[in-house]
């Protein structure tokens, strides 16, 4: 379980991941938002095989989410708006997996 170091005020901010609402700060990074929700598998490169927040400084690419519409973001490197719609990316051949 993740949970926040920085002071947890300011403006609350909705989203969604999968069709799950998640809520998080104004200002958050959605990968560290989206772990501090219990979110941690946020793609898979093959059936079976999640993957997650890695790095979290944009390196290893295993944070790769579809964002309002836009595939292969990484989360880790994206702030966190109101209404922003989130979905995981799954192989080609694991597409529709939506637990974890
Ligand atoms: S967590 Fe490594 S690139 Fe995002």
């Amino acid at each position: 379980m993740f949970k926040s170091t920085m002071p947890q005020n300011g403006k609350i901010v909705h989203l969604h991941f999968d069709g799950e609402a998640v809520t998080a700060f104004n200002g958050d990074n959605l990968a560290a938002a989206l772990l501090r929700a219990g979110k941690v598998k946020f793609r898979t490169a093959a059936e079976d095989d999640p993957r997650g927040p890695y790095c979290m400084m944009g390196v290893c690419f295993e944070c790769l989410v579809e964002i309002d519409g836009r595939p292969n973001q990484q989360a880790c490197q994206i702030t966190v708006h109101d209404g922003m719609i989130v979905q995981r990316q799954n192989a080609p051949h694991s597409a529709g997996e939506t637990s974890g």
